[in-house]
């Protein structure tokens, strides 16, 4: 908690100084000024929480000072000194909004009585404010949540009615293939520039259609089929059948499995999928030779599947976007920026959660966890 910074603003030096006197003894370090003015100074430079003022003052009286701080510094809390021929002042002290007033003499007990009361309520104002602003920040993320899983939907709506016109397109891109083939080629003009045409139309049918194809399958619902995977094994295999799908970079790849009883509950085909995403992502982002390490580490119920590689990296802006539908940084036509998007659903769908960590330069570590045994393991069990 911070220390309570109290400002005491009289013209009455004497008296001031005796207050400061018998304050500091129980523990408070007040601020000193000698008019309205010079509190005003101070209150520019300095964070003061509680501002206890006379009322009669030459220059700035008490009662214009607090309107000026409650304008200028709404946060902090006005005390009001008021002279015993003068009850009125306090009165409409607390209508321009002073924390309270005590009427002089005043006793010292009184004084921090209500320095006290007014800490309490900047406490209370403040817990109020950041419990606010964390309301504001979750409604904010819950928002973007709903607006991400909507786009998601919408989609792969879209997606499922583009399908058809789709095939109907690829279908006579063919035929018209086929037309030409059979035709006396010396009649038909600009033939190259056809035949470039009909090519063109044909690969990027077959795009749109992949495209398709990977957002319906994010939606679908998959049904989970859980059984025991044996990691070892398994992610030796993994490796295996990506490094068969990538011939052309020189990419080595290793396996670190001493920290787990090497036994994981779940869906085989989906941790699959996950695993050829990243590997897929870590692969592109390594130009002719590298390295990407698997390790594995059961912490409790959980189970750690880290993969490192020396790839480019990720910029700083890009990290929180890059699991977002169609985000890709790759060349036009080359990504489509849904990898990462369904990878993210299917960890969710297992029970676990995907993080990333990556400087550019410096490659990137997805790291997924998964429970060890998954919720539904135990009716799983006995069919396998
Ligand atoms: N290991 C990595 N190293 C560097 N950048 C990465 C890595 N993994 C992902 N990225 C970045 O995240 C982006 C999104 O990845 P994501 O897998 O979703 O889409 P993509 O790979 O671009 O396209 P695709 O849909 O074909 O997978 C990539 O374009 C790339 O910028
Ligand atoms: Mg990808």
């Amino acid at each position: 908690m911070d220390a309570i910074k109290t400002l005491l603003v009289d013209d009455e030096k004497s008296f001031i100084e005796t207050i400061e006197k018998r304050l500091k003894k129980r523990g408070f370090a007040p601020y000193l000024a000698e008019s309205g003015k010079k509190c005003l100074e101070i209150l520019k430079d300095s964070t003061i929480h509680i501002v206890v003022s006379d009322v009669k003052m030459p220059g700035i009286g008490g009662i214009d000072l607090l309107k000026k701080i409650k304008q200028d510094y709404p946060a902090i809390e006005v005390i009001l000194l008021t002279g015993h021929a003068n009850p009125n002042d306090g009165v409409e002290g607390i209508k321009q909004g002073a924390f309270d007033y005590l009427t002089k003499p005043i006793e010292l007990e009184h004084l921090i009585g209500k320095i006290n009361q007014a800490w309490d309520k900047i406490q209370r104002i403040k817990e109020k404010k950041e419990e606010e602003a964390f309301r504001e920040r979750m409604k904010k993320q819950l928002i973007a949540n709903e607006r991400l899983a909507s786009l998601g939907t919408l989609s792969a709506g879209v997606a499922h009615e583009i399908n058809n016109p789709l095939a109907i397109i690829k279908e006579s891109a063919g035929w018209m293939n086929t037309i030409i083939s059979g035709m006396n080629l010396s009649t038909v003009p600009r033939l190259n520039d056809l035949k470039t045409a009909i090519d063109k139309i044909e690969k990027s049918v077959e795009r749109a259609r992949r495209i398709t194809h990977q957002l319906l399958s994010s939606v679908k619902k998959q049904d989970t089929a859980l059984s025991e995977i044996r990691l070892n094994e398994f992610l030796q295999e993994t490796i295996h059948l990506v490094k068969r799908s990538l011939p052309e970079k020189n990419i080595k790849m290793s396996l670190d499995t001493r920290h787990t009883d090497g036994i994981l509950w779940t869906d085989p085909y989906q941790l699959r999928q996950i695993l050829i995403n990243l590997f897929t992502n870590s692969a592109r982002a390594i130009s002719n030779e590298g390295w990407i390490d698997l390790t594995v580490a059961d912490t409790g119920d959980l189970v750690s599947i880290s993969l490192k590689d020396n790839g480019e990296g990720i910029a700083y802006e890009n990290l929180e976007k890059i699991f977002e539908p169609f985000f890709t940084t790759r060349a036009p036509g080359e990504g489509t920026g849904l990898g990462l998007f369904i990878t993210r659903g299917i960890v969710e769908k297992l029970g676990g959660k995907i993080e990333v960590e990556s400087q550019v330069g410096e490659g990137a570590l997805f790291t997924l966890v998964l429970p060890k045994f998954n919720k539904n393991c135990d009716t799983q069990k006995g069919r396998n």
